[in-house]
């Protein structure tokens, strides 16, 4: 059989007749040698770059939404005037084209000089300090020169290696299909070009709010102006009697994503504990790998307590037909050499273990600083801690979310990069609340799911299209309102979903199949 021939994309500055294009509508192009999408919103009409700079989502499938289209795989957001990236995950700009209309037709025209948007501040702090080099730290570092800060900026980490993209370490780069120049988030020249400075192995042992310092492990100490505290969360250790160090991992760094690697590399069995997404995620990664994986959780299906039991068991029979074997409702008890001994008494034998069970916010410094703790740091919608001038904003965050009307902490990537660039907003003055409906992904094999919302307990999950078929959008409900949607195969719903969300409508209610 022969593959359908792709249909030619129509040459945008030659001119598309405004009538072919209705409001909303993305019309995939060309303009010269790059991919652009043309997109009308009433009775103007916007030409960009085709694909998003996270990860080169296709733009044309996403969702255009006031002056904004949205990336339809972890839904970047980029401003159609000038193609800047106004949301992450994605942190850089698209190409933007100026278009005109003559008569009945629009014709893309030349290119608009990349985005230099710059305001002055508000509020320009002397010197600003993030304590923590990962998601939130550095999108919040990106923010403040992004938005004009000029003054002193400095990262300090405990990792050992620059802010990198943490999702692929479960994922492509642990699976192999990934190079490890992908990872960091960006070029080591980024940090000198943009005056940041990036100080990594350094853990911050205390901060104090009122004299405005922070003391490094190392014995210094920094003063701030204004301070993000973005620390992240701490795998949770698990006590296995019998077990030497060297066999049991955990997965939240680079260098440990790059130690399991090392040991998979000479292994060919690994039991990985814990059916959470990393978990998961990680079972998926080392069975491409060719090892024989088992997963032991004590959950009744995998995914169950955040997704519900029918997503669970299908997520659970994707990697059953990949062959990965799981042992649920169970527990390791011990490790003795190569035979690891379950409650139940079943014995499985493996090189080593991948530990997922979970995170703890990293804390412990908010809390002996005095700040307001409660499930996460106390932050109020602008992510200000309990002392002015401190911020907080990532998994450490516990803040006002104004669609669930309730206080939550979440741990998503793309969470704690917005909260980051709002953070960093807030620093200088601007006084933006907090607002975006949480976001996450997790990807098993080819198979993604996007989850838009937050639901920690609901009364009705109701099911539209098969799971099996992996085209289907199960809703999570409360009292009759949707408060979140997970989605397979169906990008756009979720997008249009999110958008719902954020203008405070939840959408019609689905019906369709309960569980
Ligand atoms: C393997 C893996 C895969 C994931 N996949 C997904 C996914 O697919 N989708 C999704 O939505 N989310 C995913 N997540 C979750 C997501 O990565 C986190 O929610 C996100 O990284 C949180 O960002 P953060 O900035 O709060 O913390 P982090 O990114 O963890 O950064 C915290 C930083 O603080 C530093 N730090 C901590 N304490 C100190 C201290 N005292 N002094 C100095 N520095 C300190 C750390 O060294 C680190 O640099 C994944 C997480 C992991 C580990
Ligand atoms: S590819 Fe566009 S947001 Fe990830």
């Amino acid at each position: 059989m022969t593959e359908p021939a792709e249909t030619p994309k129509p040459n945008l500055a030659k001119g598309i007749p405004i009538g072919n294009l209705a409001d909303g509508q993305i019309l995939q192009g060309k303009v010269g040698d790059e991919e652009a999408i043309l997109v009308r919103r009433g009775a103007e009409f916007f030409a960009v770059g085709a694909y998003c700079t996270h990860y080169h989502g296709p733009l044309a499938e996403g969702l255009a939404t006031g002056d904004t289209v949205r990336c339809p795989w972890h839904h970047a957001c980029f401003d159609l005037r000038s193609g800047q990236a106004v949301r992450a995950p994605a942190l850089d700009p698209i190409s933007c084209w100026k278009t005109e209309v003559v008569g009945e037709t629009v014709f893309v025209r030349e290119k608009v000089a990349a985005p230099v948007a710059k305001r002055t501040p508000r509020k320009a702090p002397h010197s600003v300090v993030i304590v923590g080099g990962g998601a939130a730290g550095l999108a919040a570092a990106e923010m403040l020169r992004r938005e004009g800060y000029d003054g002193s900026l400095q990262i300090l980490s405990a990792d050992d290696a620059p802010p990198c993209d943490r999702p692929n370490l479960s994922k492509d780069y642990l699976a192999g299909n990934a190079q490890e120049d992908w990872i960091p988030l960006r070029p080591p020249n980024f940090y000198t070009d943009q005056r940041i400075e990036l100080r990594l192995n350094s853990r911050v042992a205390a901060l104090d709010t009122q004299k405005k310092q922070v003391a490094l492990e190392n014995g210094k100490t920094l003063d701030f102006d204004a301070l993000l505290i973005a620390t992240g969360a701490d795998p949770v250790r698990l006590e296995i009697p019998g077990a030497e160090t060297a066999q049991v991992h955990y997965l939240r760094s680079f260098a440990d994503s790059k130690a399991i690697i090392a040991r998979a590399e000479k292994s060919r069995q690994v039991v990985v504990v814990g059916a959470s997404f990393i978990g998961l995620e990680v079972a998926a990664s080392l069975r491409t790998r060719g090892l024989e994986v088992h997963v032991v959780a004590l959950d009744g299906e995998p995914l169950e307590r955040v997704m519900g039991p029918e997503v669970g068991r299908f997520v659970r029979s994707v990697h059953e037909d990949r062959g990965v074997k799981f042992h649920l409702g169970e527990t390791v008890v011990r490790l003795d050499g190569s035979e690891v001994t379950l409650k139940g008494g079943t014995k499985l034998a493996a090189d080593f273990l991948v530990i997922g069970a979970g995170v703890r916010p990293a804390l412990g410094l908010a809390e002996k600083a005095g700040l307001a703790i409660d499930k996460g740091i106390s932050v109020n919608e602008y992510l200000e801690t309990s002392a002015a001038g401190v911020f907080a904003a990532g998994d450490v965050a516990h803040w006002p979310d104004p669609h669930t009307g309730e206080r939550i902490r979440v741990e998503h990537w793309v969470v704690a990069e917005r909260q980051g660039q709002t953070a960093a907003r807030n620093i200088l003055g601007y006084r933006e609340p907090f607002d975006a409906v949480p976001f996450f992904w997790s990807q098993h094999y080819d198979i993604a799911i996007s989850y838009t919302g937050h639901a920690e307990c609901w009364d009705r999950i109701a099911v539209d299209g098969r799971l099996e078929e992996k085209n289907c959008a199960v809703e999570y409900q409360r009292g009759g309102k949707r408060l979140a949607v997970a989605t397979i195969g169906r990008d756009l719903e979720n997008l249009r979903a999110e958008a719902a969300m954020e203008s405070g409508h939840a959408g019609a209610v689905r019906m369709g199949s309960s569980i």
